[in-house]
């Protein structure tokens, strides 16, 4: 079995937080937040994160270290001859997914490289900076083309098995993220009008939170920690037995979260200091940043570092995506590495040229009035993740029980974990219970 491409080389909490930190954070964190309420979206999104991201992650990493398996041959080794491996179907089938629309952004974040590294943005005002996004979003054969670099970048790591340098970079690179986020929020701050702006971020207006922004919260916490796909489960599948798992959960969730809150206090300062609508989407980020950096000493270097970043951020999320379609292609069908790869990528591409062509303005590429891409992600963070996240609990809360869940949390008893029970009394009752309602009432 081929199992030493991604991950088994890798320092777990690096390619855990690998794949969770991406465009999620920085890209559709604020994007949702902006439709959704704002503070009240931020308080529900840091309530689910705290009630079911550690559980939700724990039980996937569990599946995975104790099977030892991809997502779908965990679940056949757990319960065979059952129809629990379609949980790991449709995590395959998520991950598929997710890669299609998740590489056109990230194609764009190519594309700012090279417009920071020409000096584009420089003296523009936000007319023009947005002005140079639309022309951009709508010529369709250049989001093609940088989209299909990602996704071959993406296919020659995961071929590759380089991933040990991408680990070497990536824990030097992302805290390295994490200062420049940093740097930018205090610039943010400090922009005239920017206090509307945290405001809007940190002021819970209760009566903004309907069904569709529970959702809608619910859907990001998953798609940002990657749960509800198998990827934690390919992940955990790598993890030494005597890998401390619920230590492991609670730093990436931290970390992740971090990351998408500082993301939120750059983001909406500037946006409300430069008159950019909090609903813009896209814009958001694209147009924001730009104007941040030309209010700042050093702001060409930042720009250019941060776009490099954001890229690479970008690349550790959807190797994790593919590696679980290529993990599926290799175990379970038997095909050789290269082909897997080959063929996984191939699809993603097809695929993800609608998903960017369906951006442009007048479109045809729509599914019930909605472009195929915000199709494809409201598919992904609102149905698929939370269904496959609901079997997930309820398979390790009901199914494996409650003897295989203390053995694996402190590795057959060697590690105190005082609050064990209250974990898993979490992952029985509440976190199911917990994703059904809202599931439930965000569809109403
Ligand atoms: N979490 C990543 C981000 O925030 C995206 C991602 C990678 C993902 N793998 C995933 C989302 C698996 C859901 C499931 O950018």
């Amino acid at each position: 079995m081929n199992r030493d491409g991604f991950g088994s080389k890798l320092g777990v909490i690096a390619a855990a937080a690998g794949s969770a930190v991406g465009l999620g954070n920085i890209y559709r964190f604020p994007c949702e937040l902006g439709n959704n309420g704002g503070g009240a979206f931020l308080l529900v999104y840091l309530l689910i994160v705290l009630c079911l991201g550690v559980p939700v992650m724990l039980s996937e990493l569990i599946i995975g270290r104790r099977t030892q398996k991809n997502p779908i041959g965990a679940f056949r080794t757990l319960r065979p001859k059952s129809a629990w491996p379609a949980i790991g179907y449709m995590g395959v089938f998520g991950a598929f997914i997710i890669m299609a629309f998740y590489c056109t952004i990230a194609g764009w974040t190519l594309e700012y490289v090279v417009k920071a590294v020409g000096n584009q943005f420089q003296g523009k005002d936000l007319a023009t900076i947005e002005k140079d996004f639309g022309d951009f979003h709508n010529m369709g054969w250049r989001n093609v083309l940088w989209e299909s670099i990602f996704i071959f970048i993406t296919a020659f790591v995961v071929f590759k098995g380089v991933a040990n340098g991408i680990e070497k970079y990536s824990k030097v690179l992302m805290p390295l993220l994490l200062v420049i986020l940093i740097v930018l929020g205090v610039r943010s701050m400090t922009l005239p009008g920017a206090k509307e702006g945290l405001r809007f971020l940190f002021h819970p207006d209760f009566s903004k939170i309907t069904g569709s922004v529970l959702i809608s919260a619910l859907g990001q916490v998953f798609f940002s920690l990657s749960m509800g796909m198998g990827v934690l489960i390919t992940y955990g599948s790598y993890i030494k037995k005597d890998d401390n798992l619920a230590s492991t959960a609670l730093s990436v969730t931290l970390s992740d979260t971090l990351v998408a809150v500082l993301a939120g206090i750059v983001i909406f300062p500037a946006a409300f200091s430069f008159g950019v609508n909090p609903k813009e989407g896209m814009g958001l980020v694209f147009c924001t940043l730009p104007m941040i950096f030309n209010q700042m000493a050093g702001g060409y270097f930042f720009c250019v570092i941060f776009f490099v970043l954001l890229a690479v951020a970008a690349l550790t999320s959807t190797i994790s995506l593919l590696e679980v379609i290529v993990a599926y292609f290799v175990e379970e069908l038997h095909m050789s590495r290269r082909w897997a790869t080959v063929i996984a990528a191939a699809g993603c591409a097809v695929l993800g040229i609608f998903a960017s062509l369906s951006l442009k303005d007048g479109s045809s590429f729509t599914i019930a009035g909605m472009s195929l891409f915000n199709s494809l992600d409201f598919l992904s963070a609102k149905i698929l993740l939370p269904i496959v996240a609901f079997f997930i609990v309820l398979f390790v809360g009901w199914i494996l029980g409650k003897s295989a869940f203390f053995e694996e949390i402190t590795n057959g008893g060697g590690l105190k974990m005082s609050i064990k029970g209250i974990i898993f009394f979490i992952i029985r009752y509440l976190a199911p219970l917990a994703i059904a309602v809202i599931f439930v009432t965000g569809f109403l």
